[in-house]
């Protein structure tokens, strides 16, 4: 991120507990403008918690959080939610149902009246619902609904805008477009925005910078391809896809596999190590009469497998494997459509630039 980017949102070892128990533990995350950072995290992790003491809503413990510099929440500081130029955005959006569309957007805007016809006409015309202004909720899907949601909570023009799960009332099909949507609107706009989500997917998609948060605390940050790709652990891992996990001893900084050896520096001879790999990375090769394919540098050694189960999910097919070692089971994915018959014997490879290898007890 260029220096030049202000940081709209600073947010330093915040830590909060509830009867004794930290939900949120020393968390630090920074969003610049016209940036969209995803909490991301398991449910009950402490994200909702992070974005209402953000919000105002809910105290600190300790810890700071700052809005273009200015502190607002911190040790004997508490701006009231009004004053600190945040936009609120929550799974229940509830719009107020007495008022019409245009006064449910024009609801926070503090301007004359001209002003505010004009804004709230700019923003419906963003969200597509020009010519919805005179309607009522009752009368509009869930998804217009949502849109009249973010141009409410955009009106006035927030130096920040928090979004607590916007898009999980939505139905699946609505959802991806509205996402898009959203965040094109968001960019214009120029907020920078927070966005809390325990889906991965959504993350993917929507996300500069993700955190990772898990029982309160960031385990992780990093541009999707980063986390996704060089996950901090196993569990890190395991957020975003299935994974295949083959584990070993690691000896001079190498670990024999059924696949062939594995480059493990940094760990200690005698370690356990497991090497983690996504069922998208595993190669399925035919059995040759029995001989599977030569070994190569990038693939290493084949191992043989027969297969349990073929599943096609419409993008790609997944297969499970039993393996002739150790009774080892293994999931690959294929793109497209491949549903080769339990009991079918296969070989697979190992993509060496794919794996990842941690320390038994969860870290690299
Ligand atoms: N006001 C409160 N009093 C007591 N415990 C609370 C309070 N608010 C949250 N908690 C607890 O703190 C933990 C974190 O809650 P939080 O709502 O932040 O999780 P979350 O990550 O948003 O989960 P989800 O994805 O399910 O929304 C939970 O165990 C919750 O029960
Ligand atoms: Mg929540």
């Amino acid at each position: 991120m260029p220096d030049s980017t202000p940081l709209r949102l600073e947010v330093s070892h915040l830590s909060r507990a509830f009867g004794g128990r930290r939900v949120v533990d020393d968390v630090t995350l920074t969003v610049a403008a016209g940036q969209v950072t995803c909490l991301l995290g398991p449910s009950g992790c402490g994200k909702s918690t992070t974005l209402r003491i953000i919000a105002g809503v809910e105290r600190t413990d300790q810890g700071e959080v700052r809005i273009d510099g200015r502190l607002v929440e911190g040790p004997g500081v508490h701006v009231p939610p009004e004053a600190r130029s945040v936009g609120l955005m929550f799974q229940d959006f509830a719009l107020f149902p007495h008022l019409t569309v245009a006064e449910n957007v024009g609801f926070g805007l503090r301007a004359e009246r001209a002003r505010k016809v004009q804004r709230i006409g700019e923003l419906l015309e963003k969200v597509d619902l020009s010519g919805f202004g005179q309607k009522h909720p009752h009368e509009l899907s869930g998804g217009e609904q949502q849109r009249v949601a973010l141009a409410r909570a955009l009106a006035p023009r927030p130096r920040v805008m928090l979004m607590d799960e916007p898009f999980s009332g939505l139905d699946n099909r609505l959802r991806d477009g509205i996402r898009d949507r959203t965040l094109e609107l968001l960019k214009e706009e120029g907020a920078a925005v927070l966005l809390v989500t325990h889906e991965p997917d959504e993350a993917m998609r929507m996300a500069d910078e993700i955190a990772l948060m898990r029982q309160g605390r960031i385990v992780q940050k990093g541009a999707p391809y980063n986390v996704y790709n060089a996950p901090v652990d196993k569990a890190a891992a395991a957020f975003f896809s299935d994974i295949n996990v083959i584990r070993g001893i690691s000896r001079g900084a190498l670990t024999e596999t059924p696949f062939g050896a594995f480059l493990t520096p940094g760990h200690a001879d005698g370690a356990e190590v497991e090497i983690v790999i996504r069922p998208q990375h595993l190669r399925i090769d035919f059995d040759r009469g029995g001989r599977g394919p030569n070994p190569t540098p990038e693939d290493g050694t084949p191992a043989r497998g027969t297969v349990l189960r073929s599943r096609y999910l419409g993008r790609e097919s997944l297969v499970d494997f039993s393996m002739d070692f150790e009774g080892a089971k293994l999931t690959a994915s294929v793109p497209g459509v491949f549903l080769p018959k339990p009991g079918t014997v296969l070989w697979l490879m190992i993509r060496r630039d794919r794996c990842f290898v941690f320390g038994s007890h969860g870290r690299s």
